[in-house]
This record gives C-alpha cells, structure tokens and sequence, in this order.
C-alpha cells in the first residue's frame, strides 16, 4: 500500500491592481464579456477572456438555456472559440471574472469541473501550462500556475 499525494498552490493577490498590466488587460475584457452573459435562470454572470500568443484575446460568457444542462459555462465557450478560430494558436493565460448580477462578490470564483477537463485538453494538446486567473466581481484574485494544478490525476488522451 502506498499513498500518493498532489501538491496544489495558488497565489493569492489583493486585487486586480497587484497584477501585471497584461493581465489587469485580461480581466478588463472578461469583464466586459461577464456584462453579455445569457444568465436570465442563475443569474449569475461569469465572464472569461483568454489570450493567445499572437496576442489576439478571445473572451466569452455563460450563454444559458430553459433546458438548463443546454447552456454553456463562460470558459468553455471561450475556449471552444479558440480552438474553432484559432486551432494552431497557444493559448496563453485565462481570467474569470464571475459572480451574481445584482451583488459584489469579493471572493475568487474556480472553474468548476466540467470547465477543467474542458480547458485541460487544451493545455495537453498545447504541451505549455495554461495560466489561471480568478476572481469574484471585485477583491482578491487567485492564480494558478496551469490547469492541471487544479485538476490533478487527469483524464486525457494518454489513457485511450
Ligand atoms: N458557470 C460558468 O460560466 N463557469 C463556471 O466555471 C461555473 C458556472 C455558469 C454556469 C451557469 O450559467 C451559472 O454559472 C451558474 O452555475
């Protein structure tokens, strides 16, 4: 018997301010997506903007549905996007802004699962880590250094 431990880390940051000018950039357009989210059943906004290495930004929101498991998270329909227009294009680092239309949030709001699978593949098909930027609507940002930080033990094409 043994016991196998993942060791993961994130770097806490006061706020968008402590971030460098590229990224403060990156949350700027997440945030403007976050605004053209469809969320009329949750309410709750979430916003995504990604960066290739071309420098081109590609943002999303959650787009949802009366049939409710139709509807799409903001990363993933951000990083789908990607991967239609952009197929050969590394994606550099992500931000994600996220939280309820009519109220602050000041905590950091993770990718949930799906979107981590989701965004993993791209990182394994790209063979760089992916940064990750988190954050509510406003406060302390989270950061991780990939995707497979926060997904650790994956599911990928190397078990196929
Ligand atoms: N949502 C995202 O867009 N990203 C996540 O990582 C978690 C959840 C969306 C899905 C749904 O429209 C709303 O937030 C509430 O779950």
């Amino acid at each position: 018997m043994k016991n196998i431990k993942f060791n993961t880390e994130f770097t806490i940051y006061a706020s968008k301010e402590a971030l460098k000018e590229d990224v403060q950039e990156l949350f700027k357009a997440a945030e403007t997506a976050r605004k053209d989210a469809y969320a009329p059943y949750s309410k709750f906004l979430v916003g995504a903007a990604l960066k290739l290495e071309n420098g081109e930004v590609i943002t999303g929101s959650n787009q949802e549905n009366a049939a409710y498991p139709s509807g799409l998270c903001a990363e993933r329909t951000a990083i789908f996007y990607a991967g239609a227009q952009f197929p050969n294009q590394k994606i550099l680092k992500m931000a994600i802004s996220a939280g309820l239309q009519e109220k602050a949030l000041d905590r950091p709001i993770p990718p949930c699962g799906a979107c981590r699978q989701a965004l993993v593949e791209y990182e394994k098909r790209q063979n760089i880590p992916i940064e990750l930027y988190f954050m509510g609507t406003e406060g302390q940002v989270a950061y991780s250094e990939s995707v497979e930080n926060i997904l650790p033990w994956i599911f990928d094409k190397n078990v196929l």
